[in-house]
């Protein structure tokens, strides 16, 4: 199965998308979470969650910290408060950033049966080791790592037939997404889901064609008809 995630943290749109039927889960990071207008934390990260868990879409809420130890308090804290408002932990995922000492983290959460989304994901073997170290999805930055010279495709692909080999428990999800036609590109190159704005998402719908040749079925329908 192929799945489209929204990449925000604006309920409204979540909730426009959730109605149509076209997003199967949410992830957030920092810098999306501090686009919103600025609230409590706990509190905006327990609405999203609350809809989120209600509407059996699967939700990523990443750490803010690059020490070790923190990451690993904030994961555990993040995960009991949210868990406490509803606890389908099957859903609730704890995205952790990629890294010599990030790893100690990722495992850590792993033992403690936290579900981890490891980001900031650029080469095959940040994904490969990730997953062999638990993490359930394995994030890689689609353009970021076009904007310096990568493929992607290529690496998404290595990673997908290295999970599969070694059955792993992992999905690859292609997030850093700029334009409509990288959805069909990286689900084609293997990655398991695209996660990317309500906009670009939005767009995917939308082509001048359609609307043109939508008008003149009205047009020509309405002159017969009447
Ligand atoms: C995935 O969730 C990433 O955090 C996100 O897609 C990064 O995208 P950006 O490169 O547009 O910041």
């Amino acid at each position: 199965m192929k799945y489209l995630f929204a990449d925000t943290a604006n309920l409204v749109d979540i909730k426009k998308l959730a109605s149509v039927g076209i997003i199967q889960g949410v992830t957030t990071n920092p810098s999306l979470i501090a686009k919103e207008p600025k609230q409590n934390f706990d509190k905006m990260t327990q609405e999203l969650w609350k809809f989120c868990a209600d509407n059996n879409l699967p939700l990523s809420v990443e750490v803010f910290s690059s020490n070790v130890d923190e990451i690993v308090r904030q994961a555990k804290d993040i995960s009991a408060k949210l868990l406490g408002v509803k606890s389908q932990n099957e859903l609730l995922y704890i995205k952790v950033p990629i890294g010599v000492k990030e790893i100690s983290a990722i495992y850590q959460l792993v033992q403690a049966e936290i579900r981890v989304n490891c980001t900031c994901c650029y080469t095959a073997e940040q994904m490969q080791l990730a997953a062999v170290a638990g993490a359930r999805y394995v994030s890689v930055f689609y353009n970021r790592l076009k904007d310096i010279g990568g493929d992607p495709c290529g690496e998404i692909s290595k990673v997908k037939a290295f999970v599969n080999d070694n059955k792993l428990d992992c999905q690859i999800i292609a997030g850093s997404i700029r334009k409509t036609t990288d959805l069909s590109e990286a689900w084609h190159s293997g990655c398991d889901i695209v996660t990317c704005s309500p906009e670009i998402i939005n767009d995917s719908l939308f082509h001048e064609k359609s609307k043109e040749s939508s008008d003149q079925f009205l047009i020509d329908f309405k002159a017969w008809i009447e």
